[in-house]
Formats: C-alpha cells, structure tokens, sequence
C-alpha cells in the first residue's frame, strides 16, 4: 500500500493505443518515493461523461484531455476542476479555447520570432446571424483580395486560423488560386501566409512538460511514414534553437502537451503552426518515437502529481513582452532570455532531479514493456484496427521493424 494514491483522469475520445500505453507504464512504475519520505502511487483513470454539480469534488489531481477541443460538455467539466478545484490540465482549456493558432502568430511576431508575414483576411460568406447585414453594411470595407495578397507575395499559403490536421488547407500560386481558396473558403475564417520556400528541414517537436523531442517530419509522405527516424538532421544551434521556441510557445500560453512545426532554412528558423489542443501521439504516427512519448507523458504527469506542482491558470506575458520589446536584445539574448522564463515556469531543474533520483527506473520498465507481449498485441490491435485487411501485414512489417530499431537502440547493457 502506497501512504499517498493520486487519481489521474484521461479524458479520451477515439483513441486507445496511446492510452492502453499509458495505462501500461503507469501499473508497471507502481510505487515512488517522493521527495517527502511517503510512497506515492499514481493510478489512471478514463473520464465518463454525465451531470455534475458544479460544487462537486473531483478524485482526480491531473487530468490529460484528448477531447474538450471539439466536445464542449467536458471542456466545461474542465474549466470547473481547474477553477475550483485546482486540477492539474494538460491542456487547459482557457488558453486553448481563447489563444488559437493565430493568436500564437500575434505573441511570437512581438517576441522577435521568424513568423513569416500573415494577414487575415475576413469571412468570405455572411455569417448565419441576424445582425450580420445591417452590421456588414454599416462597417465591413471593401477591400481588394489581389492587393492583399500582393502584401503577402507568392506563393502563399491559405488556411484557418485556428486550423488542425490540414483541414482547409491549400497553397496558391495565383491570383487564379487565389481566388478560388478565397471563395472556397465559405464561413471560415482565413490567414493567407508568405510561403516557406526552398526549406532545407521541416522539424515537427512533440513538447511535454519541459520534454522536447525534435523530429524530422515529411509532409508529403502519407502519415505512417511522416517521421523519419534521423538523429543529426539540425546543427546543434538550430536543434537548440527549435527546442526553445517549442517551450518559449507552451511556458507562454500554460500549454503542456503541444507540437511545434518549424521550416528551417539555412540557420533561419521560421515557425509555423504551433497551437495542437490534441496532438498527434499514434504508435502509427510515432512508432519510433512512441517509447519516447510515453516515457515524458508518464514523467511529467508523475512529477506533476508526486511534487503537488500547482496549475497556473493564469500568464505572465509581460515578462516576455519585457525581452520581446528590448532594442539592445539581439535575437540570440531573446531566445537565451526566453529560455530561462520556459525552465523557470517548467521547474525544468528540479524536474530532472526528480526524474534522475525518484523515476530512475523509468528507461528499464519501458523497455521491458517495448519487448513484452503486452506491447507486441497492442501494436497488432492498433494496426488492425487502422488499416484494411489487405495492409495489415504490410504495417505490421512497418512497425515492427522501427520498433525493434528502437530496441536496439535503446539496448539495456
Ligand atoms: N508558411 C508556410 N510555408 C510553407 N509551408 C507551409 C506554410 N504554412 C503551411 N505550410 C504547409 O501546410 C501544412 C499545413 O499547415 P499548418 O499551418 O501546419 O496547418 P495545420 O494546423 O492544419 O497543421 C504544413 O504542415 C506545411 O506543410
Ligand atoms: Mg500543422
């Protein structure tokens, strides 16, 4: 019997690999002793939905949410055990819901960041609301999208600002283009942004806590082979440089479990989407880096629950606005300034003291886990359960093989 149970809540939608993993691990570390002296367990457990009173108590510390971006009952859910119960989120939705895509645009634009130029543009249809008309007639300006769009040059990309997963989407060449996206477009509201151009490296970074993995992700290639297993594909100072902007972006806004895409191009990183409520953590997505995952999402929560770390629902944009806004700050003192306000609100120290003295056994349950049957089933269930018949041995070949990759390359001596 552990002196201290600590209760977290996965709030799931579809998925149930990564969870399964996560569940796996959890049962497989058992009891740590906490910095206090007392045996600490922590036991995951999947969120229901139904009625609440909003004076109830939940059991749960921490709860990892998959779902509120698009499923407003527990968002609301959410909001109650941040506010009145100080439950530990990854995410929140309070800067989530209010600080999309484009309002990280706005924030790293001021930081000195290489966003490249955006404008937004306004809805191409009228909106479905009884004000619209007399509101539109009275103020909307007429404006021209082509001189617009030269502002922006080409080509350029047009999508939502608040987008996810490519939807809406599209690269335009022309005017021609142009104006097709545009009318395309319909009641959603869009950015047209300058083009990356002739990029060297798309770095996409799965951040956790103050965990950064930087991977070299290929848009083109269908998802199962986007990530591309590669170790040295960034020179030491762009890797640095990705990481920092990767947890200046989750420090700033209190997000905890986010992904960051940069082009790189030449020693200029230019960052490009960055504001993932959800992202991506499919063994079929990650496979080789799905070990690695699951180990900071298991840290992390652990840490946060164990050390009682408390939720900030609050921002401290000043601080960074404050380095953001210096003239005598080159743009390397900003990111090294920056840096130090991420580590600071990550507690990145004390975390890795934490890890090396209470988690140590993380890397061996893993990697027994990695070679168990447990996980052989769970990388068979998840491929039948997400490819056609026809392509199951295929991926499974796939799989299989980045996998033991892995395992080799992760080898207990
Ligand atoms: N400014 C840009 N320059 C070059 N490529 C871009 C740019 N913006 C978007 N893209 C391409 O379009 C894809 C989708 O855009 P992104 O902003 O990531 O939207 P989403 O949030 O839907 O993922 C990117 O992964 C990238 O391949
Ligand atoms: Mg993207």
């Amino acid at each position: 019997m552990a002196d201290v149970e600590h209760t977290i809540g996965l709030l799931l939608g579809t998925e149930d690999d990564w969870p399964r993993a996560y569940e796996a691990l959890l049962r497989r570390l058992g009891v740590v002793t906490g910095p206090d002296g007392r045996s600490h367990r922590a036991i995951s457990e999947r969120v229901t939905i139904e009625p609440f009173n909003l004076r109830y108590r939940p059991r749960h510390e921490l709860v990892i949410d998959r779902l509120a971006y698009w499923y407003y009952h527990p968002r609301e859910w959410l909001k109650k055990i941040a506010l009145m119960d100080d439950v530990y989120l990854l995410n929140s939705p309070f800067t989530f819901q209010s600080m999309e895509k484009h309002a990280a645009y706005c924030a790293m634009m001021r930081l000195g960041l290489k966003v490249p130029e955006t404008v937004l543009v306004p809805y191409k249809n009228p909106l479905d609301n009884s004000r619209y008309a007399y509101t539109a007639a009275r103020y909307n300006q007429a404006f021209d999208l082509d001189a617009t769009a030269a502002q922006v040059g080409y080509p350029m990309f047009m999508k939502p600002y608040d987008g996810g997963a490519w939807v809406g989407v599209s690269r335009i060449r022309n005017p021609a283009e142009l104006h097709a996206a545009y009318d395309a477009s319909g009641e959603r509201l869009m950015h047209l942004q300058a083009a990356v151009e002739g990029y060297d490296v798309f770095a996409r970074s799965l951040t956790i806590g103050p965990e950064t993995m930087v991977m070299r992700f290929r848009p083109e290639q269908p998802m199962h082979s986007r990530y591309e297993v590669d170790h040295n594909f960034l020179s030491a100072d762009v890797g640095d440089e990705v990481v920092t902007i990767s947890r200046l972006v989750n420090a700033f806004f209190r997000w905890e479990f986010n992904s960051c895409e940069s082009l790189v191009r030449g020693t200029d990183v230019h960052p490009i989407d960055y504001a993932n409520a959800c992202p991506d953590v499919a063994v079929t997505s990650l496979h080789y880096y799905f070990p690695w995952a699951m180990s900071a999402l298991l840290r992390w929560t652990v840490f946060c629950v164990v050390t009682g770390r408390k939720p900030r629902l609050d921002t401290d944009t000043s601080r960074y606005f404050a380095i953001g806004d210096d003239p005598s700050l080159s743009y390397a003192e900003k990111l090294a300034g920056y840096r130090k306000l991420a580590d600071e609100y990550f507690e990145t120290e004390r975390y890795e003291e934490f890890c090396a003295r209470h988690l140590a056994r993380v890397d061996e349950i893993v990697y027994e886990w990695v070679t168990s049957e447990e996980f052989r089933s769970l990388l068979r269930e998840t491929v039948r359960a997400t490819y056609p018949v026809h392509e199951h041995e295929k991926f499974l070949g796939h799989f299989g093989g980045l996998i033991e990759a892995w395992v080799r390359d992760n080898k207990r001596s």
